[in-house]
């Protein structure tokens, strides 16, 4: 029996997943269970989960139209997208070098989308915040990430997987009218949570063999593109390896 762990597990895509996923040991994550946009709770779930573990699903996430600033000191986009999912793939490494074809599994907004950059000087995005460019530095962030955790070779492959438009719920978040107009097009041409886990269920099934796939519901996506620099990669990696050194990490830029 395979051992799951599925952050953003308790709704949505994630929740979908972990449904379908009746035969697997599932532990699925919410917020209630460790809040992801703290370094502090990311490292203490880190530390509860079990010694080994086959497979990793990254599917916490949040809007955020305001600029939220964590306890830590984070911008919350930041933290959860980027931030937790570095800091759990990395902690989590020796659990799932004891499986024997252990997956890292990202759900993120990869796939050759030109949107978005990674505002190097101003990661916190301190000099104007939008959502959308929020959103979209983590995409190219977690791209990044994909690429960085795969430098360091070993068994584990890791997938960057785009679900595309999903039904899942997210426009909730959303203040008026962006939540009306966002769920009215949900509703008209997103694809149903079930369906996109069932996807991710066939996927997990066979999953790709390389150390890093991408994948744009199910398509390739072509890992020479400039979304995938390894010297950016690299950039990245050193500046949140010292964004999470500390005991209590502050944002240092
Ligand atoms: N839906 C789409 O169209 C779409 C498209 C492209 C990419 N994606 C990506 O797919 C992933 C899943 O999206 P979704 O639409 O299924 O999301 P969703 O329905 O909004 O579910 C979000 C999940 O994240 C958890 N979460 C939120 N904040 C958290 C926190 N601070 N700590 C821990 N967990 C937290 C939620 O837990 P609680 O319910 O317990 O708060 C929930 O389980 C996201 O990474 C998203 O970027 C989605």
């Amino acid at each position: 029996m395979r051992t799951v762990v599925i952050t953003g597990g308790t709704r949505g895509i994630g929740g979908a997943l972990a449904s379908r996923l009746a035969g697997d040991n599932v532990i699925a994550i919410g917020s209630a269970d460790a809040d992801l946009s703290s370094i502090r709770e990311t490292r203490a779930l880190a530390e509860r989960l079990p010694a080994k573990i086959d497979v990793l699903v990254l599917a916490a996430g949040r809007f955020d139209q305001r600029r939220v600033v964590t306890a830590e000191g984070f911008e919350q986009t930041f933290a959860l997208y980027v931030l937790s999912r570095y800091l759990l793939a990395e902690r989590l490494r020796p659990a799932l070098e004891r499986a024997e074809t252990p997956i890292i599994l990202n759900l993120s907004g990869t796939g050759g989308i030109k949107a978005g950059r990674i505002h190097w000087n101003d990661l916190q995005l301190e000099s104007g915040y939008r959502m959308f460019e929020a959103t979209m530095q983590g995409a190219r962030a977690n791209d990044l990430l994909g690429v960085g955790f795969a430098a360091h070779g070993g068994p584990i492959r890791y997938v960057l997987y785009n679900p595309l438009f999903v039904n899942s719920g997210m426009h909730r978040q959303l203040r008026q009218p962006a939540r009306a107009i966002t769920g009215a097009a949900a509703a008209l041409f997103a694809e149903s949570t079930d369906k996109a886990a069932g996807r991710l269920v066939t996927l997990l099934a066979q999953p790709p063999t390389a150390p890093l796939t991408a994948l744009r519901r199910g398509r390739p996506v072509r890992l020479d593109r400039p979304e995938f620099y390894p010297a950016a990669a690299r950039r990245l990696y050193t500046l949140l390896a010292d964004l999470t050194a500390g005991p209590t990490s502050t944002p240092r830029q």
